[in-house]
Formats: structure tokens, sequence, C-alpha cells
């Protein structure tokens, strides 16, 4: 993280290190019709009093987007405010961060990590929305995982809005689908489960102020699985403004714009932070030419 070259490299996915430099690029994408998600990267903390700091940097943003009037809501990893190191501090520290993010209106993304993390955040995820009552909170499926057809259809019943992604973490053949093929087929089939449980919601839309996603955020740069998602919407005359589609921050602009002209809400994924090292490795891994990139700087550092 102190190479001067491995940051220019890795900045092609990060906003910047500071909350305002990530809320000068919210802006704007908001200028061209594009919400964002807030991530201060950041995961596995070590003692309660980390997870205590990491929680209150969270409550920071909500204020900050309030001040900006960005159209922004906030992803969090639940390591990242003690889940490694217990289920209470975690559960507290989420209900700090809920409480807030109702105060101001918005809304709570809680990202999916590697697979010894699913049930326990998922738990957490369904305890927040039955036992405290939260409405304003989501969680993200993986569709490498063979269990997540499961896991759609136990959440539908709670009206979860959900981001669908493929998977970013190196998992075993017994828990995930070792081919591309088959963890896109299970994309596929998944997206059309998330259509089906919004059509039982009665279609939600995205909120006016952008904040509050609809039900199925389908999260992806691949153009075949957008193509799949948007077809099977149109063939049961599903509103456009009840998906939307999300990506990172970074990777295929061109089709971000597209989206968006298409007349569909687009949500940009917006990590900031010093803790940038796993969450550039993670880019670095799902595209070999990133690797060339990051060599080609360091020949230019
Ligand atoms: P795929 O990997 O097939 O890529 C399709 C195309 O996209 C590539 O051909 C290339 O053009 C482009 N592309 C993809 N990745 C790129 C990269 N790193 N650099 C440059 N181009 C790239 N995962 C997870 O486990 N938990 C989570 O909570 C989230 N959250 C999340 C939020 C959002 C908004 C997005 C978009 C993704 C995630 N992910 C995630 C990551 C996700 O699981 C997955 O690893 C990546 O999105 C890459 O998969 P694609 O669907 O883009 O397809």
């Amino acid at each position: 993280m102190n190479w001067k070259f491995a940051w220019k490299a890795a900045s092609r996915f990060i906003a910047g290190e500071k909350l305002e430099d990530a809320i000068r690029v919210v802006r704007d994408l908001n200028s061209k019709g594009i919400n964002a998600t807030l991530d201060h990267l950041g995961e596995h903390t070590h003692t309660p009093d980390e997870s205590i700091r990491a929680t209150e940097d969270i409550i920071k943003i909500f204020d900050e987007i309030e001040k900006h009037d960005v159209a922004a809501n906030v992803s969090i990893k639940l390591t990242q405010i003690g889940l490694a190191l217990g289920d209470e501090i975690c559960e507290k520290n989420l209900v700090r961060i809920l409480t807030k993010a109702q105060v101001t209106q918005n809304f709570v993304r809680i990202d999916m990590e590697d697979s010894s993390y699913v049930d326990r955040t998922l738990l957490m995820y369904e305890k927040m929305r039955q036992k405290y009552l939260f409405g304003n909170t989501g969680v993200v499926i993986q569709s490498y995982l063979y269990r997540s057809e499961k896991d759609i259809l136990r959440l539908g019943s709670l009206q979860s809005r959900i981001r669908l992604c493929k998977g970013a973490y190196k998992e075993p053949p017994e828990i995930a689908y070792p081919q591309k093929k088959d963890v896109d087929i299970a994309y596929d089939r998944l997206g059309d489960l998330l259509i089906d449980a919004s059509i039982k919601a009665g279609m939600p839309e995205i909120s006016h102020n952008g904040k509050i996603p609809p039900i199925p955020a389908i999260a992806s740069h691949d153009p075949n699985r957008l193509v799949q998602i948007k077809e099977l919407a149109d063939k049961r005359n599903y509103s456009r403004r009840a998906i939307e589609f999300q990506m990172l921050y970074g990777i295929r602009r061109d089709l971000q714009e597209q989206n968006v002209q298409e007349g569909y809400p687009v949500r940009i994924y917006v990590p900031y932070g010093t803790q940038w090292y796993p969450y550039y490795v993670r880019r670095l891994a799902e595209r070999p030419a990133n690797i060339w990139f990051f060599i080609s700087n360091f020949f230019r550092k």
C-alpha cells in the first residue's frame, strides 16, 4: 500500500483516500444521472475498538450525503464492524448504523463476504428486519454458491432488496460452481427469481431521491447477463424503474451510460479509504488484463 505505482494502478478502481474524494466522484456520477453506493473500505477489524471506530466512520457518511445533497446510499461489510469478533458486537454496531440511516432516510446494503460468513450475514440481516423492524437495509447474493436459490426464496418472504452478483472470493467446488458458464446460468435463473419476488411484492420502484433501491439489483458488467434479465423483464411488462443495474467504479463506463439512456436506474459502487489493498486484489483476480496494467505502471513509476 505504500508503493506509489501500486496506488496509481489501484486508483482506477478507488475514488480516493478521503470521504471528500468519494463525494466529488458521486457528484460527478449524479450529474450523469447515475446514483452511487459509498463503501468506506475496510474489512476484518481485529478489536472491538477498531470495529466501533469503523462504525463511527460509516455513520459520518450519512451526514456528508445529506450535507452535499447527493444521491447515494452506503455499502458495508459485517467483518468491518466486528462480525469476526462476535455476533453481539456486530449487532450493536449495525443497529447504530441502521438507526442513523433511518434518521437520514437512507439505505444500507450489507455486502457478502467469503462463504464462511454467509450464514451469519444472512441471519444478521434477518434479525435487523424481524427483531428491530428496519426496512432500510438489503443484502447480497452470490450466484456461484449452490445454496443461493434457497436463500433467495427464504429472503423473498421479507420482500428483501437483493443485490445479485457472481461472487468475488475463491470458493471450493463442494459449495460453489467451478465453471464460469454454470455461474452465469445460475445468475440468470436467480435474476428471474428476483423479478418474481418483486412482482409478488407489487413491483416497488427506486425511490425518487435515488437512495432506496428496488428489489432486484443486478450487479454485473457482463453484457449477456444484462441482456438476459432485460428480456425477461420486458416479457412480463416489468417497470424499468423497479430494477437497477449496479457496476463498480472504474469498470465499463460505456455500459453504465447505455443503461441510463435506456431508462434504467444505475448505481455505481464507489469505494474509498486507505484500506484499499484487499479490494484491489479482488479486482486484479477477476481480470488478468488488470495485472498487466499493474505491471506496466511499475515500469512507468
Ligand atoms: P465477469 O467477471 O464475467 O466480467 C464481465 C466483464 O466485465 C469482463 O469481460 C470485463 O469487461 C468486465 N470486468 C469484470 N471485472 C472486471 C475487473 N475487475 N476489471 C476490469 N473489467 C472487469 N462480490 C461479492 O462476493 N460480494 C459483494 O458484496 C459484491 N458486491 C458487488 C457490488 C457491485 C456493484 C458489483 C458490480 C460487483 C460486486 N461484487 C461482489 C463482485 C462480483 O461478485 C464479481 O466478482 C464482479 O462483478 C465481476 O463479475 P461480473 O459480473 O462483472 O462478470
